[in-house]
């Protein structure tokens, strides 16, 4: 089964919105995918979503209450097809990762998320972290906006 892991820094705010976003894409869309997220940072392992993920996602029907925060792990570059991070910081942290651990797999294709957006390429889904209820919506609205063609590059279809 093809699989995706969203990376961010802290694995509380964006990735388990992404991870969310694509489950309920997937389910809605009849896709069968692995989907996990992950942060380059080890702050917050074993944690809930940010309250402020939680309640967005909530607002759109989408229940991310259960995900717990791991960090990204070299075996992650075998395990998943797509690494998809969510910021051009968190790019160079996974290539880093990979380029310092000469076991680190050559299976994952690691892109940033909004390269898949309609004119979101090489921009940034940013830290909501210090933000306010709206960043967290303006994050949910960007990961949305990748979707369709994340699927279909995954999938290989149209
Ligand atoms: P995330 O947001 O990378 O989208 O999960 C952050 C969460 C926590 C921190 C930074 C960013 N932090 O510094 O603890």
């Amino acid at each position: 089964m093809a699989s995706i892991l969203f990376v961010c820094l802290g694995n509380i705010c964006r990735s388990p919105l992404a991870e969310g976003v694509a489950a309920a894409f997937a389910m809605q869309n009849g896709k069968e995918v692995q989907l996990d997220s992950a942060g380059t940072g080890a702050w917050h392992i074993g944690n809930p979503p940010d309250s402020r993920s939680i309640a967005v996602a909530q607002s759109y029907g989408v229940d991310i209450s259960r995900q717990k925060a791991r960090q990204l792990q070299v075996t992650d570059f075998a395990r998943f097809d797509l690494i998809c991070a969510m910021d051009r910081q968190n790019l160079a942290d996974i290539q880093a990762l990979r380029a310092a651990n000469s076991e680190a797999s050559n299976h994952a294709e690691v892109r940033l998320l909004l390269d898949f957006a309609p004119d979101g390429i090489g921009q940034d889904v940013p830290d909501p972290y210090y933000g306010d209820g709206s960043d967290f919506l303006h994050v949910w609205t960007l990961v949305n906006q990748a979707m369709p063609s994340l699927f279909s590059a995954l999938l290989g279809e149209d």
